[in-house]
């Protein structure tokens, strides 16, 4: 089976072949940003139910992919964005190095310059299968892709997942607040909450995060924090940044609800 098209039509049509006849080949053609540095990697595939997101799925591996950046084209600013959420991320997590890279290039990237959109997409790739290649049941150091993601999970639950914020809009303003989290317990410095800020505001992403400026609107998104499937306890398990390009290990930020809107009363402080 091959799969055209977004990361929706490519984690469906992989769910399909992983499970016809207990499996048969697939090749992934992915044909949006986020699906090119993102979804068509690391073999998650996935139906979503009205009982929830991610609940049906499989891990199955596609036999190739092909990204081909003359699809992106025709996508629009907001599908851009989308995207670019997950390459900051996986540059986050990582690599200082790409980060600063991005710091000159991202520009060019949301003017779809070819040669860049292919560095920043091979980049990405690569970032994520460190992770997927060494854990790819997302037992352990796997989680840390999901930086950003706690948060983000939470505004997406509650705005129902309207078009309005879309997912790399929610995980930009999660990588936001979760960077604001890691600098209240001290795991970062206010350089990094800063050089963070200074490449939104380069790129025009801060509107993503204007809202929580208001710590009352961070506190009202913690009872959907709750929920994410990720948590196999009570406590919430954050992956939090030490700096640019690292990451505290995951499993090591175990936070409580009660503990957690502490650190969101000392967000006014920064
Ligand atoms: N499997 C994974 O590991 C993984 C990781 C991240 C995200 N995802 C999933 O991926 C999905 C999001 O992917 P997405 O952002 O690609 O969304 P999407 O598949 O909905 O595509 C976004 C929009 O772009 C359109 N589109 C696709 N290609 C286009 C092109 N070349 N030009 C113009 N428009 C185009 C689509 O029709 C759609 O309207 C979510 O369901 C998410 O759960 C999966
Ligand atoms: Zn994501």
């Amino acid at each position: 089976m091959i799969g055209i098209g977004g990361g929706i039509t490519g984690d469906v049509s992989a769910f399909a072949a992983s499970i016809f006849k207990r499996g048969i080949n697939f090749i992934s053609i992915p044909t949006t940003l986020l699906a090119q540095v993102d979804a068509a990697i690391g073999g998650k595939t996935g139906v979503n139910t009205k009982q929830g997101k991610n609940l049906i799925g499989t891990f199955s591996q596609p036999r190739l992919v092909i990204s081909d950046t003359s699809f992106l084209k025709s996508l629009s600013k907001k599908e851009m964005v989308c995207g670019y959420a997950e390459i900051l991320k996986h540059a986050l997590i990582k690599d200082n190095k790409f980060f600063n890279w991005l710091k000159l290039n991202s520009k060019h990237i949301f003017l779809k310059n070819q040669k860049k959109l292919i560095y920043a997409i091979k980049k990405s790739c690569e970032i994520k299968l460190f992770f997927v290649n060494k854990d790819v049941n997302e037992k352990n150091l796997r989680m840390t892709l999901n930086f950003g993601h706690t948060f983000a999970h939470a505004i997406e639950v509650k705005n129902n997942y309207s078009k309005n914020v879309t997912h790399g809009e929610a995980v930009l303003s999660g990588m936001m607040i979760e960077t604001k989290l890691s600098l209240v317990k001290k795991i970062c410095t206010l350089k990094t909450l800063k050089d963070l800020e200074k490449i939104y505001n380069q790129n025009n992403l801060f509107y993503t995060f204007e809202k929580y400026l208001n710590i009352k609107n961070i506190k009202k998104l913690v009872p959907y924090v709750k929920n994410d499937k990720k948590n196999d306890d009570e406590k919430i398990n954050f992956i939090l940044i030490r700096k640019i390009g690292k990451t505290a290990p995951p499993n090591k930020n175990k936070i409580t609800i009660i503990q957690l809107k502490k650190y969101i009363s000392n967000f006014n402080k920064y």
